[in-house]
């Protein structure tokens, strides 16, 4: 893959750095000769390093291209559904019908929990935030799934993967439910994997008429593939260091939960929300923009690490919030706050000459809201959609030699070398 090389010179004596080039983006320097001439690499926030080499998801924050195994997001958004991105992101190429059908029949089979899990959720407060939940009850999975399982072995991995994507609507319901003090709702075969996670969340017992309204489910399967991957952001690099050391992989998703629960990655979605109540009205709007530009807050739902021009997601995302609002003849004063927030940070040169645009975030919590998800639960949504991308990439992991994940630092504390004694310190 290298074929030509960048030079470090230290002391007059040269490192070759050899020049590896991918099928697309920015080529890498293998800094590994760093080693030898005697430094690591220091680059805070990983904002240039590339720990990993990966054939799932290509970004190009430039042009604002999203490719998961090398299909457009907007069109795997449009034309497929949400289970045939996740097979596309566990097996590299989207399935044909025969192993569509099969793979469903999977995920169908493998969506119960045991009935012992739900002694979890009765350990938590009625008022626990649902990440909690998530973090706490998909961590326990690996009680339920950790004597008999051999991470070395192929097909452990491949139906863990399938356990993950199948159970988490479960859950993520039933964490709703918990909260609301109603009861689980069990999983239906003859829903598809949308309409059964809205089906969990909003029917009872007593709703023997349940009926699914497809505007709904087609927009919650449309946001769950557009969560799907998002290559080695922050919580996608938690599963894969955690799953560096060999650990139970139920317990390194848990750690992406936690890592993502963060509101500069999928907590944004709730904050956004949070910061249209704050500003209230249009009319508050200037005055909420001075105080971005003084840095005292965040424009939520604006601006990403790898983007620099339209976050591809929220196109799509916008014109799927159009259609539900429409469809659901829903006119939130919230979305004439968010379009103008929109309009001004894309033409203030504040957000121009930094590149701020809407990241995916910024439409969500709009549809999520009409289509009536508490506010609390935009992450939870967030985790279930996003573990098809942490399993793929645990997966890749492990079907390659890989090694233990662990940086370097620049130390920068006290170099005492001597211990003080109990009387002689001050
Ligand atoms: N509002 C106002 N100013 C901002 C924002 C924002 N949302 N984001 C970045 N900036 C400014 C920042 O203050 C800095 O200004 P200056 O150059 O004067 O110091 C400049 O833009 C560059 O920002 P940065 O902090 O170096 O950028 P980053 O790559 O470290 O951070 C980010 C990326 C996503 C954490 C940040 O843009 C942010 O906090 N955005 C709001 C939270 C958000 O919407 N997060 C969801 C991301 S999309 C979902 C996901 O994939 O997780």
């Amino acid at each position: 893959m290298s074929n030509s090389n960048a030079t470090l010179t230290v002391d007059g004596k040269d490192y070759p750095l050899p020049i590896i080039k991918g099928t697309l983006g920015r080529p890498v320097i293998d800094v590994a000769a760093f080693q030898e001439a005697g430094f690591w690499t220091y680059d805070p926030g990983f904002k240039v390093t590339a720990p990993v080499e990966s054939k799932i998801t290509f970004i190009d924050g430039g042009k604002g291209e999203l490719l998961h195994r090398g299909y457009p997001i907007d069109e795997l958004a449009n034309n497929a559904e949400y289970l045939e991105v996740c097979y596309a992101l566990l097996h590299g190429e989207l399935p044909n019908a025969e192993q569509k059908t099969d793979f469903y029949e999977k995920i169908r089979k493998h969506s119960g929990v045991h009935d012992q899990l739900r002694r979890f959720f009765e350990g938590f407060r009625r008022d626990a935030h649902p990440m909690a939940i998530m973090v706490g009850v998909v961590g326990a999975l690996s009680a339920f799934y950790h004597d008999g399982l051999d991470v070395s072995d192929e097909k452990h991995r491949e139906i863990t993967a399938i356990r993950l994507i199948a159970k988490m609507p479960t859950l993520a319901a039933m964490s709703y439910k918990y909260s609301r003090g109603e009861p689980f709702m069990y999983p239906r075969n003859d829903f598809n994997y949308a309409q059964n996670f809205l089906y969990m969340m909003f029917a009872t017992p007593a709703d023997v008429d349940y009926k699914d309204n497809p505007v709904l489910s087609n927009a919650m399967d449309k946001i769950f593939t557009l969560h799907a991957d998002h290559e080695q952001n922050a919580s996608t690099s938690t599963v894969r260091l955690a799953g560096s050391t060999g650990a139970n992989p139920y317990a390194c998703i848990a750690a992406g939960i936690a890592a993502l629960w963060g509101p500069s990655h999928g907590g944004a979605n709730e904050a956004v929300l949070e910061m249209l109540d704050e500003i209230g009205t249009v009319e508050n709007v200037d005055e909420f923009m001075e105080k971005v530009k003084r840095k005292e807050v965040k424009l939520m739902g604006f601006g990403h690490r790898v983007y620099k021009n339209f976050d591809p997601r929220a196109k799509v995302m916008k014109e799927t919030c159009d259609e539900v609002l429409g469809a659901l003849g829903i006119n939130d004063p919230k979305l004439e706050l968010a379009m103008k927030l929109e309009k001004i940070a894309l033409e203030d040169p504040y957000f121009v000459e930094r590149n701020l645009y809407p990241n995916v975030d910024f439409y969500s919590g709009i549809i999520l809201k009409a289509i009536g998800i508490p506010t609390s639960m935009f992450t939870v949504i967030f985790a279930l959609a996003r573990t098809a991308g942490w399993i793929s990439h645990w997966l890749e992991m492990h079907s390659t030699p890989f090694k233990i994940g662990r940086p370097r630092q620049l130390y920068t504390g006290q170099a005492r070398r001597e211990f003080v004694k109990l009387e002689d310190r001050k």
